[in-house]
């Protein structure tokens, strides 16, 4: 099945928020925000806007009824800033106006003063001062600093992963407006529509039922919405509260780009210790995490980093930490990986660093330390189903590993200008919120009186295609055809107290729902066929639009038998409930079974270094994807597709500039690139591994959003392993993105 929002999209007729019909008396929102980093405000001049024709009202702090906070974990981020700002792009208050063009305007007559006060950019320099979110995590595995004694090899380096922008092709934004008796209904672009409920009741400081969220899709999201989708939509109805007039509000990119955080950069120091065998013995980080100037989703997303830390590998004794940073960035946020990523690259560049100066290939280091089954993890879960091996044979054999290596062996021999790399990427990541209490959903069925059924859940569509899987399940469990079933916008009327569409969690939990309520329903409409035709209730099946009496189709139709269920006075709604069983986490400990299962895989990558100009083209990236048993396989090997890209535009030529005043210089997309058709990989392949999959997994085909992101961190070693070629003097390095500029750097750094 395609997914079914094909049509509407290619034809355009899809809607976002910006689609929307608006109500003839709208206004339009703009945020004017801070331009400095830090400092304390002196004061604010609004009177000249304010005086302009069409200016309604500038809202500031000081119009909150209920209380000025959106910190989602911890409470530390005003809505609008009070007397101190902390971030360059900080909101300081809200114009709302009869048009934009006159908000523009106003915004641009509003003066500020702001006393200014030092400002931290980098994680290094926060630590150095103690400007922390909140106190540092540590997982441990058996004794690190024993180990490294009986280690042949120690060594030790730095490594930095910069952050990375989201563009979302749908800016963030919402629509609100006001209902009867003091409700509030918003349209918002949001991961999370209960948090924007919440967030937005409480500072408007009323019950959370006169607020109803609604989300029809997003133009994507890719973490970029699990939090920092609420700011807007609370603004616009704080608006409405005090105006009783709709307010919309969409950002403009350059605005989206400076006032949004992104993926948080980091800065890690490692210690690897390897045996005489090339073993792992013992493995310490510490992870500096730049968490921007205020917690957002960091102490979750650091927590992540320590999950991941080890990849796919086994390591008896590690020690990591992760500081969440406190600098003067816009506070940095979820981004697809959600901090494995950061932590991924790390273990990867002590392998890298350890292959080349021991002198062997870094493959054979991956290759000696890969998870088997019953493998401890650092936070003590148990590895089992474990395909880290399986995935990474498959991949080798399958491409050609041998072969292949030999072909770049030659190239390399035979060609100066042009030099190829190789490398391997294995993935492993956990499936289900680290927060286990999140890990829960609902969904709520109807069939209508005619045979036709709508799906209500608490997953969000942002083309990642959940909503095509949730009718793949409804479609499945009742037996009948698609074009019966319809999916329903997200809404916290219907479908309430959801856990933001996120951590790749989406389809697992809300098809679970699905599947149990779809499941009731079906024992309902059994016992009525079952009456009709005078069998049993347990020879009842529904397949093809039609009843099926011990698996031999009957002429009783599904129609006929919902006509007889309203007769017979049968309930045709169901809701229910799923909470993922078996996971739990003892922070105290730090120790536990927080994933349901993991995912797993291995990608191969070629790349071709023009030695001349820096520049590179990814020749192929070929992976083995552990996907369980698939449910559909064209959505999921185009979820891996999209985030390899992600992965590689993060590696490679993403980059996020700020000047030592905290400014973003990557403030556009002239000086901020990100992968296109022709930078992408020449060739993309990616084979299913076979396996069983798991129950834990809807229908066993596991979640695939974010883990095949990572594959991109293998171009990085790829490109590293073609300059060295090049330039045997080449000391690495693992600064990341491998940008064409340092490439060339490196291609000639003490080159004789
Ligand atoms: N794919 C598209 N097209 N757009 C998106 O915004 N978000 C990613 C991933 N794939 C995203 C996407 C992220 S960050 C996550 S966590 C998952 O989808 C969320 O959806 P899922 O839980 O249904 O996989
Ligand atoms: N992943 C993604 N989003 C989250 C998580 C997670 O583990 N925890 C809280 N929000
Ligand atoms: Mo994804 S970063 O969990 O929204």
């Amino acid at each position: 099945m395609k997914n079914i929002d094909s049509f509407t999209h290619v034809r355009g007729e899809s809607l976002f928020v910006d689609d929307l019909m608006l109500r003839q008396d709208v206004l339009i929102g703009l945020c004017f925000d801070s331009p400095k980093a830090h400092g304390k405000i002196t004061s604010v001049d609004y009177s000249q806007a304010e005086a302009l024709a069409g200016v309604v009202k500038i809202f500031t702090y000081k119009d909150v009824l209920g209380e000025n906070q959106i910190g989602g974990i911890i409470p530390d981020e005003p809505l609008w800033a009070e007397d101190e700002v902390h971030f360059c792009g900080q909101p300081i208050a809200f114009i709302v106006a009869e048009t934009e063009a006159i908000a523009k305007k106003a915004r641009a007559l509003i003066t500020i003063e702001i006393e200014e006060l030092p400002v931290i950019t980098t994680a290094k320099e926060a630590k150095e001062k103690g400007s922390f979110i909140n106190a540092p995590r540590s997982f441990k595995l058996g004794d690190s600093t024993s180990a490294f004694s009986d280690c042949e090899y120690v060594f030790e380096g730095e490594t930095f992963s910069n952050g990375q922008e989201h563009l979302y092709l749908e800016t963030q934004g919402c629509y609100a407006v006001p209902q009867e008796n003091g409700t509030i209904k918003l349209t918002s672009s949001t991961q999370g529509p209960t948090q924007v409920q919440k967030t937005a009741a409480k500072v408007l400081g009323i019950p959370m039922h006169k607020i109803e969220v609604d989300v029809i899709r997003l133009g994507g999201g890719f973490g970029g919405k699990e939090d920092q989708a609420t700011p807007w939509a609370v603004m616009t109805a704080v608006a409405v509260q005090h105006l009783n007039r709709p307010v919309k509000y969409m950002l403009n990119r350059h605005d989206d780009l400076r006032m949004t955080g992104k993926r948080h950069p980091y800065t890690s120091f490692y210690k690897i210790g390897l045996t005489k065998d090339l073993k792992i013995q013992a493995f310490e980080v510490e992870f500096l995490q730049n968490s921007g100037a205020a917690a957002d989703l960091s102490p979750a997303i650091a927590e992540r980093t320590l999950f991941h830390a080890t990849n796919s590998y086994f390591i008896p004794n590690v020690s990591t930490t992760v500081y969440s940073c406190k600098t003067n960035l816009p506070p940095n946020t979820a981004f697809r990986g959600f901090g494995g990523p950061q932590g991924m690259f790390v273990i990867e560049s002590a392998i890298a660093d350890a292959a080349d100066k021991i002198g062997v290939s870094r493959t054979e280091i991956q290759e000696i330390n890969l998870l088997a089954e019953n493998d401890v993890f650092s936070y003590g879960q148990i590895a089992t189903q474990v395909a880290a091996k399986n995935t990474w044979f498959t991949a080798k054999e399958t491409f050609n590993l041998e072969e292949l290596e030999q072909e770049v062996a030659t190239f390399n021999k035979e060609n100066n200008r042009h030099k190829k790399g190789i490398s391997l990427m294995p993935v492993t990541f956990g499936i289900s919120f680290t927060n286990t209490q999140m890990n829960h959903a609902r969904a709520l069925i109807h069939i209508y009186q005619d045979g036709s059924v709508g799906v209500s859940t608490g997953a969000v569509e942002m083309g990642q295609s959940v909503n095509t899987k949730m009718l793949q399940v409804a479609q499945s469990v009742l037996g009948i055809s698609a074009t019966k079933i319809k999916l329903e916008t997200t809404n916290t009327t219907r479908v309430a107290n959801t856990s933001p569409s996120a951590a790749s969690s989406t389809a697992d939990l809300n098809g679970k729902a699905v599947e149990m309520a779809c499941t009731s329903l079906l024992e309902r409409l059994s016992g009525v066929a079952a009456n009709l035709l005078s069998s049993e209730e347990k020879n009842i099946t529904f397949q093809e639009d039609f009843v099926c009496i011990d698996g031999q189709k009957s002429t009783l139709t599904w129609e006929e038998v919902i006509t007889q269920a309203m007769v017979e006075r049968i309930a045709l709604s169901e809701n229910a409930h799923y909470a993922t069983p078996i996971i739990h986490f003892d922070k105290t400990k730090e120790k536990g079974h927080p994933f349901a299962y993991h995912v797993y895989g291995t990608a191969m990558t070629t790349v071709t270094v023009d030695c001349l100009r820096g520049i590179y083209e990814i020749d192929a990236v070929k992976i083995v994807h552990d996907f369980g048993t698939s449910m559909n396989l064209g959505i999921d090997i185009g979820q891996v597709e999209g985030a390899l890209a992600q992965g590689i535009g993060w590696m490679t030529m993403e980059e996020i500039a700020y000047n030592n005043d905290g400014r973003l210089l990557s403030n556009a997309l002239s000086t901020y690139k990100v992968p296109d058709i022709f930078s992408g990989p020449k060739t993309i392949e990616t084979i299913p591994l076979e396996t069983e999959g798991t129950a834990m997994a809807i229908k066993k085909s596991k979640a695939v959003g974010e883990p095949p992101l990572m594959y991109g961190i293998g171009v990085y070693f790829a490109i590293q392993q073609a300059v060295k070629e090049f330039n045997p003097n080449y000391k690495l390095k693992f600064h990341s993105p491998f940008t064409p500029e340092k490439v060339l750097m490196g291609l000639y750094e003490s080159l004789q």
